[in-house]
């Protein structure tokens, strides 16, 4: 090692004992999910607690489902339209079209998203369904994945919360985001009916149920670990007491047992009872328009892993322990001094970086940060990255952990359980699933609970989902 480095390596070392995370931790975290959840279905918490959002939707798919939909899908970073054409087999096929938001409509008027949206729908339409639309005599259905927190009413209305994920558009909280995309529809005359209303996480757990998961086990939890993190399972009606009692009456009349809830547990812990919280945190949540919600989420998701890192670099250059090279704040490469430039695929890289004197990595900060960086350098941010990921994969495991728990998974006798993940973080970050493993083992669950779990990539999930969903209204 290089001369001048060993007071870097002491902090380094110090902040990767500060990431690490207990099984302590973990079993805490686990206590406390279930005590909000329960609190949540109660309808027994404030607006920090856990929000347990009834979906309306009472059926799961078993792969004998029908039918061609169109599914429009708003994530944290793309818009997509697609049409999904089941077969009835355990099996669809699907054409999609994949844009990215830009960036000043997240922070705009819900006319101009909105509006947006539907162009993109009408664009779709008429690219790959236009005869169709001559001959038919009624609406295509859509389902809408909606990946923020919606206060559901019936499976296709429901009103915005809050935003998450950097979405940041006043006007549109409060209102029902069916009733505005159907708008802007109508207003660019497009023959679409949006027909349901679906969270990513929900639309994962069904197409994961259709696409036949039984071979391991039944899909207890539908999740997400992409820009944002989340999870939905199937509930007991009974023990959804926040329902109005009419509602779970007329439910039971027609046969109905279960209903699917969405977690949002992006907001566990949202006062930090249990959650590790570092001063990099604190600043990263100042950082963003949902300040104090969604407090697991912005220590588990893509869109907060590159920023933590970033932090971390800066507060160890201002103390004079590295990137030495430059001797004020301003004179810090341009980029990374702009919060959210560090994006998590540069993590992912450096992660698995084992190429000598880590030159991959000096490749990946010179071309997307434009920082020239020492070996020694290069050598503590890829321990601090290991870190910082690390801690996202092993909280991670705490809301799996304690899903299972609460719906009793594991009751009998060489049960086995099936988990449906999509996004970024879950499908492209190096060892995320791994780690995240490794940490239920250490849960409640233990090794015996954690080789009984599968977790398996639900591709295209919420798109897919919605579609069910938009089948079964
Ligand atoms: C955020 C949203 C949630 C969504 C998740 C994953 O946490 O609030 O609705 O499911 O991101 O996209």
């Amino acid at each position: 090692m290089g001369s001048g480095y060993t007071e870097l390596f002491e902090e380094v070392d110090k902040l990767v004992d500060e990431f690490d995370v207990t099984a302590e931790t973990l079993q805490a975290g686990v206590d406390l999910f279930i005590e909000l959840a329960q609190k949540g279905l109660s309808g027994d918490s404030d607006e920090h607690g856990l929000p347990m959002i009834p979906t309306y939707v009472t059926s799961i798919p078993d792969g004998s489902e029908k039918g061609v939909l169109l599914a429009a899908d708003l994530g944290g970073t793309n818009f997509r339209v697609c049409s999904v054409t089941l077969n009835g087999d355990h099996t669809f096929n699907l054409i999609q079209q994949k844009s990215p938001i830009p960036i000043d409509l997240m922070s705009g008027t819900s006319d101009e998203l909105f509006s947006y949206l539907a162009s993109k729908v009408v664009a779709f339409v008429k690219e790959h369904h236009e005869e169709e639309t001559k001959s038919l005599d009624h609406k295509f259905k859509l389902g809408f994945t909606f990946s923020f927190p919606v206060d559901q009413t019936s499976l296709n209305s429901g009103s915005l919360m809050r935003w998450t994920k950097g979405f940041d558009i006043p006007d549109c909280v409060g209102k029902d985001v069916v009733a505005l995309l159907q708008n802007h529809l109508d207003e660019q005359k497009c023959p679409v009916q949006v027909s349901a209303l679906a969270n990513d996480t929900v639309g994962t757990l069904l197409a994961r149920s259709y696409t036949g998961s039984n071979k391991e086990g039944t899909t207890v939890i539908g999740c997400i670990f992409g820009t944002g993190t989340n999870g939905a399972y199937n509930e007991k009606l009974e023990n959804i007491k926040k329902l109005d009692p009419a509602v779970v009456e007329s439910l039971k009349k027609k046969g109905v047992t279960h209903m699917v809830i969405n977690t949002e547990w992006g907001s566990f812990d949202n006062a930090l009872k249990v959650l590790p919280t570092s001063k990099y945190d604190t600043i990263v949540d100042s950082l963003t328009s949902n300040k104090g919600f969604h407090m697991f989420e912005k220590r588990v998701s893509g869109m907060f892993l590159g920023e933590i890192l970033r932090q971390i670099l800066i507060d160890l250059h201002s103390r004079g322990l590295l990137l030495k090279q430059y001797s004020t704040y301003d004179s810090l490469p341009h980029r990374l001094r702009t919060p959210w430039d560090l994006s998590s695929e540069v993590l992912s890289l450096i992660e698995i970086d084992d190429s000598t004197k880590l030159k991959a990595t000096e490749l990946q900060l010179n071309q997307t940060l434009r920082l020239p960086t020492t070996p020694e350098e290069r050598l503590a941010i890829q321990k601090l990255t290991r870190a910082v990921s690390r801690r996202s994969a092993y909280l991670a495991a705490i809301p799996i952990a304690a899903l299972l728990t609460l719906t009793e998974s594991f009751k009998g006798h060489h049960v086995e359980v099936d988990v449906g993940a999509d996004g970024s973080v879950v499908e492209f970050y190096p060892g995320f699933r791994t780690m995240m493993r490794d940490a239920v083992a250490l849960t409640q669950l233990g090794s015996k609970g954690e080789r009984r779990l599968h977790i398996n990539i639900a591709k295209d999930g919420s798109s897919v989902g919605a579609a069910l969903c938009a089948l079964s209204e």
